[in-house]
């Protein structure tokens, strides 16, 4: 009997735009603020492989969620005028469904996979030969009568982003020919550039000093910083106001993020260190068991961001509490 039609599970962006934010997303090298070392690498990258006429290597981003990485594929897909496929880790159940995307590929197509540290090992096995050799290498049958075919796939880049490198084998990250890319947090000069960016895209008056307010409490984190800029719009909208340092003021408070940019649950892991571990050292799982909370949400999302405000410190006996975290959570602080 034959096998039905496996599904394709990535997202068509000319297609499906609608469905992915794009409006803010930069199509251009120009309007694409910050990462200034990447963005050098990239051009050169990309630009050589355009004049030898041959499909651009395999490229990895890592780094915490919401500094660009996808941003980063799409600006890539724009440049080079190429059709950018988007899937992710946890979308490729089956063998199957990574067959099904790679052999539904057009030729010089991008393949973006986010979240590739979630991929299962059978699947990623997969990828070898068809980022080494753009072929793919299908197992018909089972035990001794199993035989493999091999299938040439149409070249392509993949383009993979991670927020877990530590969690990428040793042979899947070395196929990334093209280079390894690791994003940096933003400085608070270059969020407010891209709030003042967004902001003009939404038609929203906003200025020097608002922005710069707006991009002290962003976690040194373009996604942050646009949020908040669309919720400080909202509520200028609804109370007929100017988006000035009063609105942000407000909005943030609504929102409970405090003068650091720290959320709720931010503030929970620190008072949980300081509080029923005395400043620490306490390891994450406790912490995580403490506060309901995954431990894998916990490290990828609020940890990067407190440690580079120098509120904790990861050290080989668990997370400690900086004097730092003390005096803003205004408790007092014993060696
Ligand atoms: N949106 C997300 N990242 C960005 C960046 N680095 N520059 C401009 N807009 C962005």
């Amino acid at each position: 009997m034959k096998n039905p039609p496996q599904p394709d599970k990535t997202i068509d962006i000319k297609k499906e735009g609608v469905f992915l934010d794009q409006t803010l997303r930069p199509a251009k090298w120009n309007d694409y603020i910050g990462q200034q070392d990447i963005k050098n690498n990239l051009f050169i990258l990309l630009k050589a492989a355009e004049e030898r006429s041959q499909q651009p290597e395999h490229i990895l981003f890592y780094g915490p969620p919401g500094l660009g990485k996808t941003t980063l594929a799409y600006l890539i897909s724009k440049e080079t005028n190429k059709q950018i496929k988007i899937t992710s880790g946890p979308a490729i159940e089956k063998v199957g469904d990574l067959a099904s995307i790679l052999t539904n590929l057009s030729p010089g197509d991008i393949l973006f996979i986010d979240e590739i540290h979630r991929l299962n090992k059978n699947i990623e096995e997969i990828l070898y030969p068809a980022m080494e050799s753009s072929s793919l290498d299908i197992i018909i049958g089972k035990g001794p009568s199993a035989r493999t075919i091999q299938l040439e796939l149409p070249p392509f880049t993949l383009i993979a982003a991670t927020t877990r490198m530590s969690m990428l084998s040793s042979p899947l990250r070395s196929r990334f020919s093209g280079g390894t890319f690791r994003l940096e947090f933003y400085s608070d000069e270059e969020i407010a550039q891209i709030i003042k960016r967004s902001a003009s895209i939404l038609e929203v008056d906003v200025d020097e000093e608002t922005s710069l307010e707006i991009a002290k409490r962003s976690r040194f984190t373009p996604r942050t910083a646009n949020f908040l800029l669309k919720r400080c719009r909202d509520l200028a909208q609804v109370n007929k106001n100017d988006l000035d340092k009063e609105t942000v003021t407000k909005t943030l408070e609504m929102l409970g993020i405090d003068t650091l940019g720290l959320s709720q649950l931010d503030r929970q892991i620190l008072s949980t260190i300081i509080d029923k571990f005395k400043g620490g050292p306490v390891g994450l799982g406790t912490i995580a068991a403490a506060l309901s909370e995954e431990s894998s949400t916990l490290e990828e999302v609020n940890e990067p961001y407190l440690i580079q405000l120098g509120l904790i410190e990861r050290t080989p006996r668990g997370r400690m509490a900086t004097e730092k975290a003390f005096k803003h959570l205004k408790v007092k602080f014993e060696k």
